[in-house]
């Protein structure tokens, strides 16, 4: 039985996705290389340091800098990101999402945060719905970004419940893949191809229906 539901922030939420990929798109750009949007797209979900070390590899400058060095990027690339994220407003919760939160709560439905995100809870204030969360995993305790299990295991611990009791929603390739290592059902949001292992896929935040994905749920437990 269906008892919490499990989401990423960035991207599902709200579109601060294209903030962060735009921030790390003009740092790539300052150190000379250029991503394509494929290079692009594999940032989402990635943690920041992990995000830097991405990009440099892209660049073939993974050896380039020091470690003092690429702290100073990843925080040049902060600073950049929370002036955008300064912006956010309640109005910047995608469409679907407060009537998915409303249909949760009429359930008594759980509802965690699983965001590799440092600025998550500054993010939730800006958009008003804190208080609609029962917890949010804190990712400096984590060992391991998106695609390992990590994060959704002790998300789920934070509900209380089993692994087949969630439904957890990204709209990262690394975070459908995190999702399933931690044997969860996954809504993945965005490219069909690109999510393919989500157990339940749609465009976009607007086509989440929570009685739809509950049927398809209910289904796979058999
Ligand atoms: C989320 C985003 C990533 C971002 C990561 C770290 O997973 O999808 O794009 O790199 O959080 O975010 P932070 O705000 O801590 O740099
Ligand atoms: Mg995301």
């Amino acid at each position: 039985m269906l008892k919490g539901l499990i989401f990423d922030l960035d991207g599902v939420l709200t579109d601060t996705a294209r903030y962060h990929l735009s921030a790390w798109n003009n740092l790539a750009k300052e150190l000379g290389i250029s991503l394509n949007q494929d290079q692009l797209d594999s940032l989402r979900g990635i943690s920041r340091m992990d995000s830097l070390e991405l990009i440099l590899k892209y660049g073939g400058q993974e050896n380039k800098y020091s470690e003092a060095e690429k702290e100073k990027f990843a925080a040049e690339k902060n600073a950049k990101f929370v002036e955008q994220v300064e912006t956010i407003t309640p109005k910047d919760i995608l469409p679907g999402i407060p009537q998915l939160l409303k249909d949760a709560k009429a359930q008594n439905l759980k509802m965690v945060i699983a965001s590799a995100s440092k600025n998550a809870p500054k993010i939730l204030n800006r958009l008003g719905i804190m208080d609609e969360f029962d917890g949010i995993v804190d990712p400096a305790t984590l060992h391991h970004g998106k695609p390992d299990p990590e994060i959704y295991e002790k998300a789920q611990e934070l509900t209380g419940f089993k692994a087949d009791e969630v439904i957890s929603f990204e709209d990262a390739k690394a975070g459908v893949e995190s999702i399933k290592a931690a044997g969860q059902f996954a809504v993945g949001i965005g490219d069909k191809e690109l999510l393919k292992e989500a157990d339940y896929i749609v465009p976009s935040t607007a086509d989440l229906k929570l009685s739809e994905i509950e049927k398809v749920f209910e289904k796979k437990q058999g």
